[in-house]
């Protein structure tokens, strides 16, 4: 079994590489490849990972590589994580709709956007690589954001590729109530029910080990106005950035209080964190700071962590495991792979093809439900209708990331102004404009070129 990392210079990669090699035996896998485009960035990373490997005594061998035919050839599974364009087009990603007003964020309204049509063609690229190269058994479980829009392309434009898209904030969302919340503290033992968008979805049922423990998370979020735990929430001052979770840096503070918020105002189901940006958009652009967004945040420090750790660790010989992430985001994605691997037929929230399971919703929407998954991927499952204030929201949010596709694909301005448009996060349709055209500026060497 190979395994092939996509975006190895990722500072997630020590992490996932670490939790593929603690499921070694069950994924009975012989070799990590790394793959980046971007070589010297990639060593850094590999030098972390190797020592994990070591550290391990980990008999999995380790390819380091820029060379797409080295990477893929004979590949069992494909993880890709890239960032295209990374931290700095990161950063006009949330700074360019703020400056006009609007939710600066990576993953969700015009940020989103942008950032989906800078990833459509290389992730097509991936597959077709991987198509060419891979064993035609090949799975590619991808966590490139923004999932929502990558999930769109890849459906519109490679609908026999081999993917299943995924997104780690709903286990961390479990793994936060987990530590607010008594008796339930281990967030992989978690049943729950989960319908909705890639960062735009509710959670209908929670229970642990059998017990619904969907109120009691509730109660805790209304008692103390936030899904943080208590020790955080005591000492949030005086926390420094190592000591936080990774969720729960500053910038996200505000984010979780917001369950809070959008539980009060609707309390029917238990909210994707994300949800904040549409149903509170002016709050969310009140609480950035349009100068000292979350990409500044993230490369200040798990970046720079990463990074400085590597100089550290080539000059001592010693590595400091606060230089590197590993949790529930590896978790997920090498549990992913078992399941496949041994069938095992367990519960996983995927990024899929509707085909009618959500009876109120367009069969070609991309929705993220909670469904088995074997050899064979996904298995189906017939769905409840759902309320029209769920399915007006979603359709709205399917409406915006369907028009960017068609707009990436016809490289047509008017598609991609309309996409901006029906973004709930967007004020006006002139608003829409003015942040389109700075964004095609801030991402000329990425975009294709529009045609007004
Ligand atoms: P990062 O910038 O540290 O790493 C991304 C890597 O991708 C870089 O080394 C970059 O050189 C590489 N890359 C860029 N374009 C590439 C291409 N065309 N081919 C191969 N490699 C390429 O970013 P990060 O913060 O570690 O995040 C990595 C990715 O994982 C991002 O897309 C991020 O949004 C995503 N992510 C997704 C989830 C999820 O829930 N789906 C969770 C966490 C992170
Ligand atoms: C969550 C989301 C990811 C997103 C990440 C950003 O995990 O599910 O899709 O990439 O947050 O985290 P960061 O630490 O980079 O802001
Ligand atoms: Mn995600």
């Amino acid at each position: 079994m190979i395994i092939t990392v996509v975006g190895g210079g990722s500072t997630f990669s020590p992490g996932i590489i670490k939790s593929i090699a603690l499921r070694e035996k069950d994924l009975q896998v012989t070799e990590i490849r790394m793959f980046d485009i971007d070589e010297e960035r990639q060593y850094k990373v590999s030098v972390v990972v190797k020592y994990i490997l070591d550290q391990m005594n980990s008999p999995i061998k380790l390819v380091v590589t820029t060379d797409k035919k080295i990477a893929y050839e004979n590949s069992d599974f494909i993880f890709a994580q890239m960032r295209v364009g990374k931290y700095a087009l990161r950063e006009t990603d949330e700074k360019i709709p703020l400056k006009h007003g609007c939710v600066g964020q990576e993953t969700c309204g015009c940020g989103g956007l942008a950032y989906g049509l800078r990833t459509i063609d290389p992730m097509v690229e991936v597959i077709d690589d991987v198509t060419k190269y891979a064993n035609k058994n090949h799975w590619i479980l991808n966590y490139s954001n923004p999932a929502a829009v990558v999930a769109e392309a890849c459906r519109v434009l490679r609908p026999n590729a081999r993917i299943i898209n995924i997104c780690d904030m709903p286990i961390a969302i479990l793994e936060m109530i987990s530590k607010c919340i008594d008796n339930a503290k281990e967030y992989t033992k978690f049943d729950v029910d989960y319908f909705g968008l890639n960062h735009f979805g509710w959670f209908t049922s929670i229970k642990y080990e059998g017990r619904d423990i969907m109120q009691e998370a509730k109660d805790y979020v209304k008692e103390n106005k936030t899904l943080l735990p208590l020790p955080f929430i005591k000492n949030i001052n005086s926390l420094n950035e190592e000591e936080l979770d990774r969720h729960a840096a500053k910038s996200w503070i505000p984010t979780w209080a917001s369950v809070y918020e959008m539980l009060e105002l609707f309390p029917e189901y238990f909210p994707n964190t994300y949800l904040n940006y549409y149903l509170l958009s002016k709050e969310s652009v009140e609480h950035s700071n349009p100068l000292h967004t979350r990409a500044n945040e993230v490369m200040l420090s798990r970046e720079k962590d990463l990074f400085d750790g590597v100089d550290h660790y080539l000059k001592t010989g010693e590595v400091l495991e606060s230089a590197f992430y590993h949790g529930a985001h590896g978790n997920f994605i090498a549990d992913l792979a078992v399941a496949i691997k041994n069938d095992t037929n367990d519960k996983f929230i995927v990024i899929v093809e509707n085909k009618g399971m959500i009876p109120n919703i367009a069969d070609d929407a991309m929705i993220e439900v909670n469904l088995k998954i074997g050899a064979n991927g996904p298995v189906y499952e017939q769905r409840e209708e759902i309320g029209l204030f769920y399915k007006g929201m979603m359709d709205q949010q399917l409406a915006s990331e369907k028009l960017l596709v068609q707009g990436a694909i016809e490289k047509s301005y008017s598609k991609v102004l309309a996409s901006f448009t029906m973004n709930k996060t967007v004020t006006s349709a002139k608003v829409a404009k003015n942040i389109l055209d700075d964004m095609i500026i801030a991402n000329k060497d990425f975009w294709p070129e529009l045609k007004k």
